[in-house]
């Protein structure tokens, strides 16, 4: 079974060809992705209409490359998947809109993708992590706990009431005049600042439940830079950096906490999997304070290689060839959607300004 995957929800124009096999070296046939980096970066974050066009002016591309590479056409495929949201629309329907064009063309099944979907699945790429398991989802766009429960099947147990993880990442490198994306440039300043000079508020820190709240740290930083004076030294920023970093991962650590006990409530969190995924899911401390909670609480701990971990088509390919095989088709008819929450419980009862 071969499925073609299309992503274009966010800054990454990405393609991919995966095949249904036993070993989870050899799914991933043929991958393609254009980063928009350099097109976003003097803007300081992603340009929608940037994006959009972006995604036209490579998309075609990328998928001959990827059928060239797996060696095969569009008639040897077995379905057509794409990301039909949530992310920024004009890039959602310019892949949709490929994706639909070519399952008409060559008369082949179409899977509209919930990107989040993708997201949650892809350790099931790389790894072959039974449900159900425990997933957090930290990227630049969404942060929330999601207990993975089967195909479509999704509990979202907290998420974000304001800004994610990377979102808070960048805009706070934004602030220290670093780089887009700010995450890695936030990572790489750390190791030479004093994560504990600069007391940082944490956000929802042992409340109830496991959603996040960032925004308020945003200008925590703002006004701990000010205290720095007019010309804040390196130190200062280093430092800055630093304390910023451990802040976000305290209150990573303690949400999980309770995102566990939840987790608890329905499946026995012990000799289950806790999984983390996103461009987030790329830090070192982050990684490292995961493991050890994981193994405090007797679960096992995931993460998918990098390129899985950030937007890929693999992923959305994989959810697709997921979908596909539990016979979970759609019609050309599929929309193109901005907002659209994995888990049809939590969508009654969105919190105000919530990502998807
Ligand atoms: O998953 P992703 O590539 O795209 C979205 O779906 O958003 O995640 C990108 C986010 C950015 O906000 C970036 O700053 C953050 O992931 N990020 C990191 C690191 N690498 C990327 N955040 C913290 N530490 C990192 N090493
Ligand atoms: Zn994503």
């Amino acid at each position: 079974m071969l499925v073609l995957g299309i992503e274009t929800s966010c800054d990454e124009t990405a393609c991919a060809v995966v095949q249904d096999t036993g070993d989870p070296a050899r799914r991933i046939v043929s991958h393609s992705l254009f980063s928009q980096l350099r097109e976003h970066a003097p803007y300081g974050g992603v340009v929608p209409e940037i994006a959009s066009r972006a995604h036209i002016e490579h998309l075609d591309g990328l998928v001959a490359e990827s059928l060239h590479a797996a060696g095969i056409g569009l008639a040897d495929l077995d379905a057509i998947a794409a990301t039909a949201g949530p992310g920024l629309i004009g890039g959602v329907m310019v892949g949709l809109m490929t994706a639909k064009t070519l399952a008409w063309a060559a008369n082949k099944p179409l899977i509209a993708v919930n990107h989040l979907e993708g997201h949650a699945l892809s350790v099931r790429l790389s790894d072959d992590v039974p449900f159900p398991y425990l997933l957090l989802l930290v990227s630049g766009g969404h942060c929330q706990f999601l207990s993975v429960e089967g195909v479509g099947q999704y509990r979202r147990l907290g998420t974000t009431i304001d800004d994610a993880a990377g979102e808070a990442f960048d805009k706070t490198a934004k602030l220290l005049g670093l780089g887009y994306p700010g995450g890695p440039a936030i990572e790489r300043l750390a190791r030479q600042g004093d994560a504990t000079r600069f007391e940082l508020p944490r956000p929802l820190w042992r409340k109830p439940g496991c959603d996040f709240s960032f925004s308020g740290l945003k200008t925590a930083v703002r006004l701990a830079l000010e205290s720095c004076g007019p010309q804040p030294s390196e130190q200062d920023k280093a430092d800055l950096a630093a304390s910023f970093q451990a802040t976000v991962m305290a209150v990573i650590l303690d949400r999980a906490r309770h995102a566990i006990a939840m987790f608890d409530e329905s499946h026995a969190a012990r000799g289950k999997h806790f999984v983390v995924a996103g461009g987030v899911a790329a830090n070192a401390k982050l990684r490292e304070g995961l493991v050890a909670l994981a193994e405090e609480y007797g679960m096992s701990f995931t993460a998918p290689p990098l390129k899985l971990c950030t937007d890929n088509g693999a992923m959305i390919a994989w959810a697709g060839l997921e979908r596909f095989r539990l016979n979970m088709i759609d019609t050309l008819e599929a929309p193109a959607r901005a907002r659209w929450p994995l888990d049809a419980q939590a969508a009654a009862k969105p919190f105000a300004g919530a990502k998807a």
